[in-house]
C-alpha cells in the first residue's frame, strides 16, 4: 500500500503557506526514506543552520512519487535515510534526526566544548574511551595516564585510542593519512 498524494498535498500546501506568512524563510522538507541520502553528523550540522525543517513521515510502502516531484519543484526537498535498514515508519527516523540536530543548537548542551570531541566530529574519528571516578571499580583501573595530570600526554593517549578504535571498528572512516595498517575483516566491538 502506497500513501496517496492528496492528503500530503493539503498538509504540505498549508505548511508552505503558513511558513511564507510567518517568517518568509523557506522551509526545508525532509522525507525520511531508506532510499535517501545517508544522515551523518556533517548533515546534522548543516541542518542545524536551517530556520524551518519539516519532516514528512511515510508509512506502509512509502509515499506516492508525485508528492516528492511536486514539492521538489516548489520548495527544497531532501530524502534522508538514517541507515541501511528498513523501519515501519518515518517517525523514529525523524526523532533520531531531530535529536542529533537540536543538540547542536546553542544552549541545548550545557558545555559546547563537549560537542567538539565526540565521535564523527572534526577529524571524523570515533571517540576515545571515557572514564570517571572511582579510579578502581571491580578491580578495573582507570588507565594511569588519565590520572597523571599531564595534559599533553593525556591528549596524545586519547588521540591514539581514537585512531586505534576507528581502525578496529570503522576502518572506512579513517582519514587516508592515518591508514597505515592492514585492515581486519571482523572488527571487535
Ligand atoms: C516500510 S518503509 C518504506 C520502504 C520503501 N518501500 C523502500 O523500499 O524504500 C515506510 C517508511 O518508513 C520510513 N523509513 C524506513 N526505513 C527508513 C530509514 N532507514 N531511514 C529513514 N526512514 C525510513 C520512511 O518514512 C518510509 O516511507
Amino acid at each position: 500500500m502506497v500513501m496517496k498524494p492528496e492528503p500530503w498535498g493539503v498538509a504540505l500546501d498549508g505548511i508552505l503557506e503558513d511558513a511564507d506568512l510567518a517568517s518568509g524563510s523557506e522551509p526545508l522538507i525532509i522525507f525520511p526514506s531508506p532510499a535517501g541520502e545517508v544522515f551523518t553528523q556533517h548533515m546534522a550540522r548543516e541542518l542545524a543552520e536551517e530556520q524551518h525543517l519539516v519532516f514528512g513521515c511515510g508509512r506502509y510502502e512509502g509515499i506516492d512519487q508525485r508528492v516528492f516531484d511536486e514539492y521538489s519543484a516548489r520548495a527544497r526537498v531532501k530524502l534522508v535515510s538514517i541507515g541501511d535498514y528498513v523501519l515501519n515508519g518515518g517517525e523514529v527516523a525523524s526523532i533520531a534526526m531531530i535529536e542529533a540536530i537540536a543538540r547542536l543548537l546553542p544552549g541545548v548542551v550545557g558545555n559546547p566544548e563537549s560537542l567538539v570531541e565526540e565521535s564523527h566530529e572534526e577529524d571524523g574519528l570515533l571517540e576515545y574511551p571515557s572514564y570517571t571516578k572511582p579510579a578502581n571499580w571491580r578491580d578495573r583501573e582507570v588507565p594511569p595516564i588519565l590520572l597523571s595530570g599531564n595534559h599533553a600526554a593525556i591528549a596524545k593517549w586519547r588521540r591514539e585510542q581514537s585512531i586505534e578504535r576507528t581502525k578496529r571498528v570503522r576502518p572506512e572512516l579513517l582519514p587516508r593519512e592515518l591508514d597505515d595498517a592492514p585492515r581486519g575483516r571482523h572488527a571487535a566491538p
